[in-house]
């Protein structure tokens, strides 16, 4: 028996993010979840520990399909689904914490994806006024999107994530190899996200990408512990400059306006990725259009998202006029006129005012209608 095991066990990479209150690390690497127990000895000392799991990921945890499960304790489960992150599941979370008699010094692992990240963060914001947690995200956007900026919250009836709290984990856990078993679907949408951090922060990496499609859609663990490690790293860059919004955090919005319109226009038929994609490649055009690009930025980045299999053109007829009304109430809006984070090359954003642009409505149009089938 000579040399170490060829994979499973090479030492994980960690990047801090720092935030206002301290720092805290995302490690990351094949075969990191085996430091479960150590991690959460480490970050959560002395604590009485109890586990909130997304219920499809904690089977697959505990079935010993991502490896022996290493830390086993009180667990909590989550039905899967966005339609679990509201207010109600907050309540049976800390109803159920308190009839246990968790007390000050319980510690939270939330295990699963963005939307687990987001209940178990809201409720370890919340019970007792406050308690640590750690973070393991099961899922690609989880990985490098959610689990860094600390925000945290859930649903009402009349928005996403308009009920929530700022509260950092203590500590984020990243292993590539869970993402084995996340359905395609999962996983592409994952990637429109890292697209975007190309696009908008790192031209080397969008490049890396470009060269690496083949690996990335494999899912080698090497490769996609690099590319949540450098999603991560751009994400954690931007957010550590500008912790609670205003500045250079609305350069995370590109391709977001038209997507959220876009989720909400298809009535989460498309699911948040495919948004994503579709935004990105609308508001590379609209950049094109209003002169803050020039021509080939929206090919570029249209041809990656299309080799990652994500829809950059819609298949049936929209409402174009519908989708500029729901952009009308966007957050990032100042003066009524619909602002959106503008892409001005691979690897930077336009800054205009605080990072927006005011776009012409009739523009909005035109790059929308590019959407069309068969354009
Ligand atoms: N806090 C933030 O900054 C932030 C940022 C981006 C998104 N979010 C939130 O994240 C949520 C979306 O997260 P998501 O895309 O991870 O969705 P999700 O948490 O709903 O998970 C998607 C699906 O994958 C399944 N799953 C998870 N891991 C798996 C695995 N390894 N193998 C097989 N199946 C697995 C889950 O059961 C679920 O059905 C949204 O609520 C969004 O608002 C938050
Ligand atoms: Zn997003």
């Amino acid at each position: 028996v000579t040399g170490p095991p060829s994979s499973g066990s090479q030492q994980p990479d960690s990047i801090l993010v720092q935030h206002s209150r301290g720092s805290y690390p995302v490690i990351i690497g094949p075969g990191s979840l085996q430091h479960l127990g150590d991690l959460a000895q480490d970050r959560l000392t002395g604590r009485r520990l109890a586990m909130i799991a997304d219920a499809t990921a904690y089977a697959l945890y505990q079935e010993g399909r991502w490896g022996r499960p290493v830390w086993t304790g009180e667990t909590l489960t989550v039905p899967p689904g966005e339609e679990s992150k509201n207010r109600e599941t907050w309540a049976r979370l800390t109803d159920d914490l308190l009839l246990r008699r968790f007390a000050r010094d319980t510690g939270l692992l939330g295990l699963g994806g963005g939307v687990v990240g987001d209940l178990t963060g809201f409720v370890a914001a919340t019970y007792l006024r406050g308690v640590p947690y750690l973070l393991i995200p099961t899922t690609l956007l989880a990985m490098l999107d959610a689990s860094v900026g600390g925000k945290t919250g859930v649903n009402a009836p009349l928005g996403k994530n308009l009920i929530g709290a700022f509260h950092p984990p203590t500590a984020v856990l990243a292993d590539p190899l869970v993402l084995l078993t996340l359905p395609e679907r999962e996983y592409r949408g994952g990637l429109a996200e890292a697209v975007k951090h190309g696009a908008i922060a790192d031209s080397e990496y969008f490049g890396w990408l470009e060269a690496g499609v083949d690996a990335i859609l494999a899912r080698d663990p090497p490769t996609v512990t690099q590319l949540v490690r450098r999603s991560v790293e751009i994400k954690a860059a931007v957010v550590s400059e500008d912790e609670h919004e205003g500045g250079r955090r609305a350069i995370l919005n590109a391709g977001h306006t038209i997507a959220h319109a876009l989720e909400q226009g298809s009535r989460y038929e498309l699911s948040h990725g495919e948004a994503v994609a579709l935004g990105l490649v609308a508001e590379c055009a609209l950049s094109e259009r209003i002169g803050v690009a020039r021509a080939g930025l929206r090919e570029r980045v249209e041809t990656l998202l299309r080799r990652f299999g994500l829809p950059v053109r819609l298949q049936t007829a929209f409402d174009s006029a519908a989708l500029l009304e729901v952009m009308r109430s966007d957050k990032k809006n100042r003066n009524l006129q619909v602002h959106v984070a503008l892409i001005a090359t691979v690897g930077r954003m336009h800054q205009g005012t605080g990072w927006t642009t005011p776009a012409p409505e009739g523009d909005i149009l035109a790059a929308l209608s590019g959407l069309g089938p068969g354009d």
